[in-house]
């Protein structure tokens, strides 16, 4: 890790209700006695929770983010969709956009790349997923598949300050296999290479097992975690033993 702080950013996916938000309280004592600006916690929890968890982390150092949002820049007539600037109202600062569970459902590069300036417009920090198939993958096709990501994922937007990506696998996530050591540290350095200044988070099954080979890569700013963010101990193991 070479940065001032390492990333944990949550992503709670379609998981958690009001009862669920009480298990953060051993999150929020944990991160007010852990050494300050080792690291930058965000929580994104479906939007539901959004407005409840934004008071609850109100005098914490704990930040809030939303899963996704719609493309546009307006308010309208969208059943069942919300805007970035009902994000930001909201208390957010963050949006998680180009997830591939979002690409599956047929979310393509240039849509991703509307969502992305427009949320920037509203002032919202991105974190911007990239990644490939395992098909892709074995095929040799990784770089490729980034690298398009990435200039149609970004394209036009010059200010990358606000921009975090994380790459996540997609053979990675969800199903407790992580590439190897090497293989992340070349792929963050390719990723630093092409967006200049961005932070780069590594997510995909990150978990209490393998976060002693993940802490080890040290260009990996930080972590995107969905499953084993569900569960506050195991969240604050993971942290605990990237610092041990
Ligand atoms: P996972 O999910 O940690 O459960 O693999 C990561 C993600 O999809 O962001």
């Amino acid at each position: 890790m070479t940065n001032k702080y390492t990333y944990f950013i949550a992503n709670w996916k379609m998981f958690g209700n009001l009862k669920t938000l009480n298990s953060l309280n051993n999150v929020i004592t944990f991160v007010k006695k852990f050494k300050k600006n080792k690291i930058k916690l965000i929580y994104c929890p479906p939007s539901t929770l959004l407005s409840p968890l934004n008071n609850k982390l109100k005098s914490t150092s704990i930040d809030l983010g939303a899963q996704n949002c719609h493309q546009g820049d307006s308010y309208g007539a969208n059943t069942g969709q919300i805007n970035s600037h009902m994000i930001k109202a909201v208390g957010a600062k963050y949006v998680i956009l180009g997830h591939s569970e979002n690409r599956e459902l047929g979310e393509n590069d240039s849509l991703i790349n509307l969502k992305i300036k427009n949320s920037i417009k509203s002032g919202l920090k991105i974190i911007f997923c990239i990644g490939e198939s395992l098909n892709q993958k074995r095929k040799k096709q990784t770089k490729k598949v980034l690298s398009n990501q990435i200039s149609q994922g970004l394209k036009k937007i010059r200010n990358k300050k606000n921009i975090i990506i994380a790459y996540e696998p997609i053979w990675a996530i969800g199903s407790g296999l992580i590439p190897k050591g090497t293989e992340i540290f070349e792929i963050i350095k390719f990723i630093k290479k092409k967006v200049r200044g961005s932070k780069v988070l590594y997510g995909g099954s990150v978990n209490i097992k393998n976060i002693n080979t993940l802490k080890k890569i040290h260009n990996v700013d930080g972590f995107l975690i969905g499953g084993a963010s569900q569960n506050s101990k195991k969240f604050i193991d993971i942290i605990k033993k990237t610092f041990n």
